[in-house]
């Protein structure tokens, strides 16, 4: 009896000592494939770091690549994003597609495409007239036709013409199929010119499809919850209605963005004092978990480009428990202001040390990524 009780110890240890053996080999066969289509598959997948502000992917790593495509996300991902964020608009036919402008002209070779040359029109959208190839006047068919650029003439031009846009769904696949957990950061983009222009099946409203869309991939949980953390997701808007829409259809955390101080909101014509008054922030706070300022109505530049007198919006912000991501950090001299020596390490010290920020939008995710890094590396991943 006491022989066979040895034996099975014998074999137990044997058993755990090849277990151990083999894990490594495991997980590194699991690492060859570059996609994991669930948790469960790779249960080693690296979580998203919360030691230090969300580095946040403006419209992909669109500092070198043109923005929002889907090799701007990869890029982005590879780079270290913790989030890749982009715009959601829509095709005539009522499809979900990553673009920011109302317009195709900018970021697109739209005009070298002559069957869409009579698809001109002047709109009126957010208080002003703008002429050009609507987005909301192609259909995703359409739209696949063109090819992207790169918006700024001082970058990289040599992607130009290769890339097409991306829907909304293939954004999040890329997102899910990253190799670690990386978070997804959409915008419910010009909802009030889109529902004028576009309309979909039984009165639904772009709010509506947008969460329908999240809730499809099974985007769901509040801020920090187990779910969250499976599948990050932060949902931005410049209308406080359609955050409000939102609020009803998911629990996922919202934000609220903030245009210039001279902007009113585009859906209920709110000044910018007025939402970022303290009143109004404890209110939102029912809703919102955040705020997304643009960081020179914090620390506005003077005449000189340097730093004036910072505003108490974060730390007020932070009193009603919300969190704070700023827009937009960008490598190049001409959008870094001058206390910061042409250095975009100092601007991140100072947003990161000076102002406690929570997280930041970039166009050039690298460098942040390099920058958190070398200042403070995780620990206990
Ligand atoms: C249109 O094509 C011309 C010549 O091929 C090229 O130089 C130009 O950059 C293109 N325009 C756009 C918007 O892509
Ligand atoms: C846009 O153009 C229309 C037609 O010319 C005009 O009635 C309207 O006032 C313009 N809107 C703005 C904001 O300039
Ligand atoms: C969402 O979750 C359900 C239930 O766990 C699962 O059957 C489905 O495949 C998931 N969908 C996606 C797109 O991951
Ligand atoms: C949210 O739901 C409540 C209750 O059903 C409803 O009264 C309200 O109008 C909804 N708000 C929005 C913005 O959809
Ligand atoms: C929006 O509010 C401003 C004052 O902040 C007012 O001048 C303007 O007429 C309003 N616009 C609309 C469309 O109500
Ligand atoms: C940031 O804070 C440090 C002290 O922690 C201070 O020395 C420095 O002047 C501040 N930077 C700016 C631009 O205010």
């Amino acid at each position: 009896m006491a022989l066979l009780k040895l034996q099975i110890r014998t074999f137990c240890y044997i058993l755990v000592i090849l277990l151990w053996i083999s894990a490594p080999q495991l997980s590194h066969a699991v690492r060859r494939y570059p996609y994991f289509r669930d948790q469960e598959e790779n249960p080693g997948r690296q979580p998203l770091q919360m030691q230090r502000p969300f580095n946040i992917a403006h419209r992909g790593s669109n500092g070198e690549i043109p923005e929002e495509t889907a090799e701007a996300y990869m890029r982005a991902i590879a780079e270290g994003a913790d989030f890749i964020e982009s715009d959601i608009t829509a095709t005539k036919d009522g499809e979900l597609i990553c673009f920011h402008d109302l317009i195709l002209d900018d970021v697109t070779d739209v005009a070298n495409h002559t069957e869409f040359k009579d698809r001109i029109r002047t709109y009126e959208a957010e208080g002003v007239n703008t002429t050009g190839y609507f987005a909301v006047d192609f259909t995703l068919a359409e739209i696949k036709t063109l090819r992207a650029r790169q918006r700024f003439p001082f970058r990289d031009q040599s992607y130009n013409g290769k890339y097409q846009i991306i829907t909304f769904e293939e954004f999040i696949k890329i997102a899910l199929n990253a190799e670690r957990i990386v978070g997804i950061y959409p915008e419910i983009k010009s909802p009030v010119f889109v529902n004028k222009h576009v309309k979909w099946p039984g009165g639904k409203t772009h709010e509506d499809i947008f969460v329908e869309t999240l809730l499809k991939f099974n985007y769901t949980g509040k801020f920090f919850s187990e779910a969250w953390k499976k599948q990050p997701l932060f949902i931005q808007s410049f209308a406080p209605t359609s955050l409000f829409r939102a609020s009803n259809l998911t629990d996922s955390p919202l934000i609220l963005l903030l245009d210039d101080v001279t902007v009113n909101t585009q859906d209920t014509n709110q000044t910018y004092a007025e939402i970022t008054s303290d009143e109004y922030l404890k209110f939102i706070s029912k809703y919102v978990v955040g705020l997304g300022p643009w960081k020179d109505t914090i620390v506005p530049p003077n005449e000189k480009n340097y730093l004036a007198t910072p505003t108490d919006l974060i730390k007020r912000a932070h009193a009603h428990n919300l969190q704070v991501h700023p827009y937009t950090y960008r490598n190049e001299n001409k959008f870094l202001h001058f206390d910061f020596h042409q250095d975009p390490y100092q601007e991140y010290r100072y947003w990161i040390h000076n102002m406690s920020v929570d997280g930041m939008f970039t166009d050039f995710t690298g460098t942040l990524h390099l920058y958190q890094e070398w200042t403070s590396p995780l620990s206990g991943l």
